[in-house]
This record gives structure tokens, C-alpha cells and sequence, in this order.
């Protein structure tokens, strides 16, 4: 019966309706205790749960601060009594969400002001084909840089829409290295050239962004956006799937210099076109608000860490303690040369394959997740994005020696 009545020092604002017997305040009053009780155990329990270290590539691993800080504005969003989740778009609050995050994003990557944001939905793989979409104008033509399954899956899409030039192409060496600048071959009349700064399932990234005249150079940055800082200006378009170094899968940031929005395809849908979105500020119809706030959360957070430039530093030194284990191993190898080599996704593979089950039940006993390696290539993959702390490398290389001394 107590549970009939509302108790007044968990929830501020409701009125205390006394109960009709003593016995009754008795059992309310012990409920009122247990439900706090309760609610201090569970946030304990939380609090000093261990976070495992996840190395998926996505979706991965979010800071943990900022789970925490959603965990805490989950049911009262700064005194407005609501979660994110259930605000309108077009209320005052999300929108000052939405713009808090789309100005954070600004100041850290230093978006130059003719360049548009937009907030959208459909993941990268949309992406493939909004760029030809909006970008081929009254061309027939796109150059496409091919160094990996990603550039595959968008030049298979922009195939629909256009003739692709392979102006770069790696696939004759298992897509381990990335063509240098001098072996392009570039059309000085294509519509757009695409690239894929970072190849998520291969672990091959560019070192340098190619130098495409006034072709507008279109990125998909979906698994290195944020690992450093990039010269913006230098890109007519960049596009990235969330849930890697952005914030949860659902939402897709594309950056877009203005003069390429507006040339839209003959009847494409009004969803495809960057103006829908542009013009209406990424509200158009309902935008993945909370994945918007979450994402505004991270962006804060890099803030905090100093920005790209201090995050650079960590994940360059991520990266390389653990190429150095690999390479000084007999044991672990990577592929991929040694100037394509990713610093957010790090395939390796075990001298034996028959060891890969142990290896990754061993890890995951140790709390080290998620490291079987892409089903098109087998071995292992670790991805260690801006929220793998340094710490969770340093295990996952203490776990890999152990191993070899183990097993090698
Ligand atoms: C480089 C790259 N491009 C595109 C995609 C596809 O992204 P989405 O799943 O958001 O469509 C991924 C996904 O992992 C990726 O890593």
C-alpha cells in the first residue's frame, strides 16, 4: 500500500499525502528508506563498476566522463525536468544543445566560416551517395582514391551515378600502403575526387591529404575525425559516421563548404539534398537529438583534454608503443607499411591462427574486448580511438607478451 504514496524527499516538488494509518507511515517511511537505500547501492555499484576496456571499432568506447555526465542529466536535463531524449528539436533547450555543439565542433577543428555543419542521420554509408548526388552538378566524372574495403563500398555506390576514375589504387598490394601524391592520377575536370583518410578494417591512413587543384576534395573521415587536427579549408566536403570518435551510432556530421551545396541532382529526394538540411539548420525533420547531445558532451570533453593538439600527442603515442610491441615481436604482425599505418586501428595477427580463440578469451577475461579482428580479414584488430585510455593499451600490450611467452 505504501507504494501508493509519494514520497517526498526523493522526488522535490510533490506533495507529501499523509497516509490514513500509522502502520501505513511505518511502511512508507521504510519504503521511502529502501528506495534510497536502494538508489545509494545501485549508484555504487556503478560507480565502482570496471570499465572494460572495449577496442571495437565501432560502436566504440565512449570517455567515461561523459557517460557519466549523461547518467546524471539523464532524468532532469539543467533543471528542466525533462531527459534530452523526450525534448522537442524546436524547443529552447534542445537548441541551445544543438548549438553549443555545433560551436564546440567549430572551435576545435577550426571550421572556417564559409563552411557549413550538419547533423544527419543515415551513417556514412548515405554519404556515398549524397556526395555524387549533390557534388557531379552538370559532370560526368569523379576521381576515387581506392586503399580499402571503405573506398570500395563508396565507389561501388558512386558507380550509380556517375563514371569513376580510379586516380589511386592499392588493391594490387592487399591495400597495406596508400598511393603517394606523385602517383595520382587526377582528373583535372572530375566533379569531386573522394579518399578515405582512414581505412577502419585495414588500418591503412594517409599521412598527407592529396592536393587536388580546384577539384573539391571530398574525405571520408568516419574513423579519424578528431584524432588530430586537420587543415578544414583544404576539403570541399567532410563526412563521418558518429560512433567512433564522435559519440553514438545514429548520427552523421558533414562538413561542407557552401558553394558546393545547391547543385543538387534532378529529382533527387528531398532528403538527400544538402540544402534540405543546410537551410534548416539540420532540422529539416527530427535530428537524432540525443545522439546530437551526447556528441556535444564528447566535444566538450575534448575541450577539457586540450583540444586535438593534446589529443594528437596521446594517440600518436598509443599508436606507436603498440606497433613497437608488435614489430619487436616474432610472434605479432602487421601488414601495412610502416608510413600508411593507422592510428586508430591496428590489425595484427598471431604467427599461429589456431591461437586467436585463446588469445581472445584470454583478453577478455582481462577485461580487453572486442579485438577479433574484421570477418573479411580474420586475425585481430585493435581500435583505439580518442576514448581508449593510454591505459588500456598498456594492459592490452602486458596481455600480448605474456601470451607469447605463454604460447610462442
Ligand atoms: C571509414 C568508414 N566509412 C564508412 C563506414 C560506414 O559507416 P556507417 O555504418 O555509419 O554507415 C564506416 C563504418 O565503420 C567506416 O569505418
Amino acid at each position: 500500500m505504501f507504494l501508493n504514496y509519494s514520497i517526498p524527499f526523493l522526488r522535490p516538488g510533490l506533495s507529501f499525502i499523509p497516509p490514513a494509518h500509522e502502520n501505513d507511515l511505518v511502511m512508507a517511511c521504510q519504503g521511502a528508506i529502501n528506495s534510497l537505500r536502494c538508489g545509494f547501492n545501485k549508484q555504487k555499484k556503478h560507480r565502482s563498476m570496471a570499465r572494460n576496456f572495449n577496442f571495437s571499432a565501432g560502436p566504440a568506447m565512449l570517455p567515461t566522463a561523459v557517460i557519466d555526465r549523461a547518467r546524471e542529466e539523464m532524468l532532469d536535463w539543467n533543471g528542466s525536468g525533462m531527459s534530452v531524449m523526450e525534448m522537442s528539436h524546436r524547443g529552447k533547450e534542445f537548441v541551445s544543445i544543438a548549438e553549443k555543439a555545433e560551436a564546440d565542433l567549430r572551435e576545435i577543428l577550426a571550421i572556417p566560416d564559409n563552411y557549413k555543419v550538419l547533423f544527419l542521420q543515415g551513417g556514412a554509408s548515405s554519404q556515398f551517395a549524397m556526395v555524387p548526388l549533390n557534388l557531379l552538378k552538370d559532370k560526368k566524372n569523379a576521381d576515387y582514391l581506392n586503399t580499402g574495403m571503405w573506398s570500395k563500398k563508396a565507389i561501388a555506390e558512386a558507380k550509380r551515378f556517375c563514371d569513376v576514375n580510379l586516380a589511386g589504387d592499392t588493391s594490387e598490394g592487399n591495400f597495406t600502403t596508400v598511393p603517394s601524391q606523385n602517383t595520382l592520377n587526377l582528373n583535372p575536370e572530375a566533379a569531386y575526387a573522394h579518399y578515405t583518410p582512414n581505412e577502419t578494417i585495414g588500418g591503412v591512413e594517409f599521412g598527407y591529404i592529396p592536393e587536388t587543384g580546384d577539384v573539391p576534395l571530398v574525405a571520408d573521415m568516419s574513423s579519424t575525425i578528431l584524432s588530430r587536427p586537420i587543415d578544414v579549408s583544404k576539403f570541399g566536403v567532410i563526412y563521418a559516421g558518429a560512433q567512433k570518435n564522435i559519440g553514438p551510432s545514429g548520427l552523421t556530421i558533414v562538413i561542407i563548404r557552401e558553394d558546393l551545396i545547391g547543385h543538387p541532382a534532378d529529382g533527387i529526394p528531398t532528403m538527400f539534398n544538402y540544402a534540405t538540411h543546410s537551410d534548416s539548420g539540420s532540422m529539416y525533420n527530427t535530428p537524432p537529438t540525443y545522439n546530437w547531445y551526447i556528441a556535444g558532451l564528447v566535444f566538450e570533453w575534448i575541450k577539457e583534454q586540450g583540444g586535438l593538439p593534446a589529443l594528437a600527442e596521446i594517440n600518436r603515442r598509443k599508436a606507436t608503443k603498440l606497433y613497437t610491441a608488435i614489430d619487436n615481436s616474432g610472434f605479432y604482425s602487421n601488414p601495412v607499411a610502416e608510413n600508411a599505418r593507422s592510428w586508430m586501428n591496428i590489425p595484427f595477427t598471431l604467427s599461429d591462427s589456431s591461437l586467436d580463440a585463446a588469445f581472445l578469451s584470454g583478453a577478455a577475461e582481462q577485461g580487453l574486448l572486442t579485438l577479433k579482428g574484421h570477418r573479411s580479414v580474420g586475425g585481430m584488430r585493435a581500435s583505439i580511438y580518442n576514448a581508449m585510455p593510454e591505459e588500456g593499451v598498456d594492459i592490452l600490450i602486458s596481455y600480448m607478451q605474456e601470451f607469447e611467452k605463454k604460447h610462442g
